[in-house]
């Protein structure tokens, strides 16, 4: 018999200030219902120069991680697009800060937005041949398009950790993904950028065609039909971008189930609204969302995950809630995140995002606090890139 494995804890992090984009519109002579209709997206994260991937990936991991899992692990999968080194993995970095044993694998993966989900497939199949060994997957990423561009409204920051295990307590991962890869110029970041460059009419359009195509494939090879899909969590680089692709296809599905896909669409876009685009972690934190904001969810549930990353690649999978996984979000730590995050004007947001530490070459250091509960990232010294975490917090 083929042991149920999925996701066993779920955790996550995103710095903490904040910008309103209502005020954004006003200062870019938007109109501010653009930002908040028309393309659905209520606030963003501003990362300040002492968070990147490593350190929201560190503190969302922190949230979920006991000892005792810590003795489980044989791997750390990081999924990025943000890396923080060309040759040294985020993972790394991640496995010291984290206090992880020195014997387990450690890898960052880079396929835009997709990659946490290659990770997820990894550790499910990982664990499904070692049942009594877990897998820790950290997606972590920060959205940059610059100042005045398309594509600010769309900015954000944040990170998801999964614990994968056997028997899990939140969600088991059923074997039925469909995916597909093409070589498309929609969105990218060459080597020399820290900004992304991006075609956002194309990419929209790339989106819905794979969506559209994957689900076709779905239902050939499951033979299940959209009302046995009791809700999705969408890979959301802003909020409209889900209700678009599921457009396509909800009039497959009676007018009652219509009602709650919509309903739980709504509840897993509760929290991208607030946070924006996070990249490898968009589509497990609208899961989160989903899991967090609708309280009619039952186990047995069968969950749509849709994951697209540009370039482009997608797949389309299904999770399944197990009895007790209410107990499993971190619904209260996830809100008590949000709701404490730091307003920042648009001017000192726009001193924020100029303020990043990308030279190597000059020692430097950030505006971290030593007084801090949270991993941070200290500055540069002699080309390396220093941590700190408050150990009493391990
Ligand atoms: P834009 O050209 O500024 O906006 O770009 P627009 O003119 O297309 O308007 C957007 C929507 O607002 C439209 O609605 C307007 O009608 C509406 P739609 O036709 O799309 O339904 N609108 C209004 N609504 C209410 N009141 C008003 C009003 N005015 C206009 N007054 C775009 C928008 C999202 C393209 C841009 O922000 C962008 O380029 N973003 C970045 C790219 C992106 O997010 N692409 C999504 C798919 S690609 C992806 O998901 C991968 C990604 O995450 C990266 C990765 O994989 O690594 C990005």
């Amino acid at each position: 018999m083929t042991v149920a494995v999925g996701i066993d804890k779920i955790g996550f992090d995103t710095p903490g200030l904040v910008l309103d984009l209502v005020s954004l519109a006003k200062q870019r002579g938007d109109e501010p219902d653009k930002y908040t209709i028309g393309i659905g997206q209520d606030q963003q994260a501003v990362v300040p120069n002492y968070e990147d991937v490593v350190t929201m990936g560190v503190n969302a991991a922190q949230s979920i991680l006991t000892d005792a899992d810590r003795q489980d692990l044989d791997m750390l999968i990081f999924a990025t697009e943000s890396g923080v080194d060309n040759s040294k993995s985020a993972a790394v970095f991640a496995q010291q800060l984290l206090d992880l044993p020195v014997n387990i694998r450690t890898i960052e993966l880079k396929q835009a937005c997709y990659a946490g989900t290659y990770g997820l497939m990894q550790a499910r199949d990982y664990v499904t041949l070692h049942p009594d060994r877990k897998v820790l997957v950290i997606a972590a990423d920060i959205a940059r398009y610059g100042l005045a561009t398309p594509g600010e409204v769309t900015q954000g920051a944040g990170a998801v950790a999964m614990l994968v295990a056997a028997n899990p307590r939140l969600a088991v991962i059923h074997d039925d993904s469909v995916f597909m890869s093409q070589d498309t110029p929609d969105f990218w970041r060459p080597i020399d950028r820290s900004q992304a460059l991006v075609d956002g009419h194309l990419s929209t359009d790339v989106y819905k065609a794979m969506f559209a195509k994957l689900w076709q494939r779905y239902q050939d090879q499951t033979g299940l039909d959209l009302n046995q899909i009791d809700g999705w969590a969408f890979h959301l680089p802003y909020t409209k971008m889900a209700k678009k692709a599921l457009d396509q296809v909800i009039d497959q599905a009676d007018d009652r189930h219509q009602d709650l896909l919509k309903q739980r669409l709504a509840a897993s876009q509760a929290y991208s609204r607030r946070v924006g685009n996070t990249y490898t972690a968009s589509v497990y934190m609208s899961l989160l969302s989903l899991l967090a904001n609708d309280d009619s969810l039952q186990a047995g549930d069968r969950l749509g995950i849709f994951s697209y990353g540009s370039g482009a690649e997608a797949e389309l999978f299904s999770l399944s809630l197990v009895p007790g996984f209410e107990d499993q979000g971190p619904k209260t730590a996830v809100n008590r995140i949000l709701d404490r995050r730091q307003l920042v004007s648009v001017p000192e947001y726009e001193r924020i995002f100029s303020s990043q530490l990308l030279d190597s070459t000059v020692n430097s250091r950030s505006a971290a606090s030593p007084r801090s509960l949270r991993a941070q990232f200290w500055g540069w010294q002699d080309g390396q890139r220093l941590y700190q975490v408050p150990k009493d917090e391990l």
